[in-house]
């Protein structure tokens, strides 16, 4: 018997590049899927181009960083979702955001502010036992503070944080909070960014991670981050002042 057929991922920021793998993956493994985004527009395209069953999936407007129409969202969602995923993301580079206090706004209520509001949502929402896992994409520049990418960094830092508790919080209720901690992926928020090839991962490599993801907290993608994971996590602070 099919577990999955009865089940429903909500997806918060789906326009991601990454997310749309995850559409694919769980579409494969017969989930529902709620698709939420402000840009429905590209998120019926993709429906269209990848010949999606329009039974499966539910497309719905979702601003992360418009708080007070959160509740209303959720209220309103066809379901209430089994597994949630938050990978809306805004990235502000660091020279430009230090002198670009909007910039640096929209990366805080985006990548975190927004995420803490409809998480807090859902997971107070007494009316459902439906709820199973929630999986954050955080990023593997909120590990240390460094001087190339701090301010994007400490607002991924302060998400994986949030999720770190909450995981707490909801371990008895049997709620399993993951969190993506991820180094450079080959999407359109590293537009421009001159990144290191051999680091760059693809989209639906990442998103595998994601959908198979098990019950221990943080996801590192590929050998070579974990490597760099590990070594940025344990490494003297003098040493981390020297790196970019
Ligand atoms: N790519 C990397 O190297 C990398 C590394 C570590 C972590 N991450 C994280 O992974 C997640 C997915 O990013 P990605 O790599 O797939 O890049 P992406 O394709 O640029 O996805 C980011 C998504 O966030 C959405 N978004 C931005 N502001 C939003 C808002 N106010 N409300 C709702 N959605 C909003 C964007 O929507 P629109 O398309 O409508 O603008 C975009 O689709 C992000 O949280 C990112 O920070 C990425």
């Amino acid at each position: 018997m099919n577990t999955n057929a009865n089940k429903t991922v909500l997806i918060l920021g789906a326009n991601s590049d990454v997310a749309k793998q995850c559409i694919l993956q769980y579409q494969e493994k017969d989930f529902s899927i709620i698709a939420s985004s402000r840009n429905l527009d590209s998120l019926e395209n993709f429906v269209e181009e990848n010949d999606i069953d329009s039974s499966k999936i539910t497309l719905k407007y979702f601003d992360a960083a418009d708080f007070s129409s959160h509740q209303r969202f959720y209220d309103e969602l066809p379901t209430k979702p089994n597994i949630v995923i938050y990978s809306a993301g805004f990235l502000v580079e660091n020279q430009k955001a230090l002198h670009d206090f909007a910039g640096v706004k929209q990366m805080m209520e985006v990548n975190y502010m927004g995420a803490v509001s409809i998480l807090n949502i859902i997971v107070m929402d007494e009316s459902t036992k439906n709820l199973e896992r929630i999986i954050g994409l955080s990023s593997l520049s909120g590990v240390r503070g460094r001087k190339s990418n701090f301010i994007y960094g400490s607002t991924k830092s302060a998400f994986t944080q949030y999720l770190a508790g909450l995981r707490q919080e909801l371990s008895s209720r049997n709620i399993i909070v993951n969190v993506l901690v991820s180094g450079y992926i080959n999407t359109k928020i590293n537009a421009g960014l001159e990144l290191n090839k051999n680091l760059l991962m693809e989209p639906d490599y990442v998103a595998k991670h994601i959908v198979n993801v098990g019950n221990s907290f943080s996801i590192v993608p590929n050998f070579k981050w974990k490597f760099i994971y590990y070594i940025l996590k344990f490494l003297p602070e003098s040493l981390v002042a020297k790196l970019p």
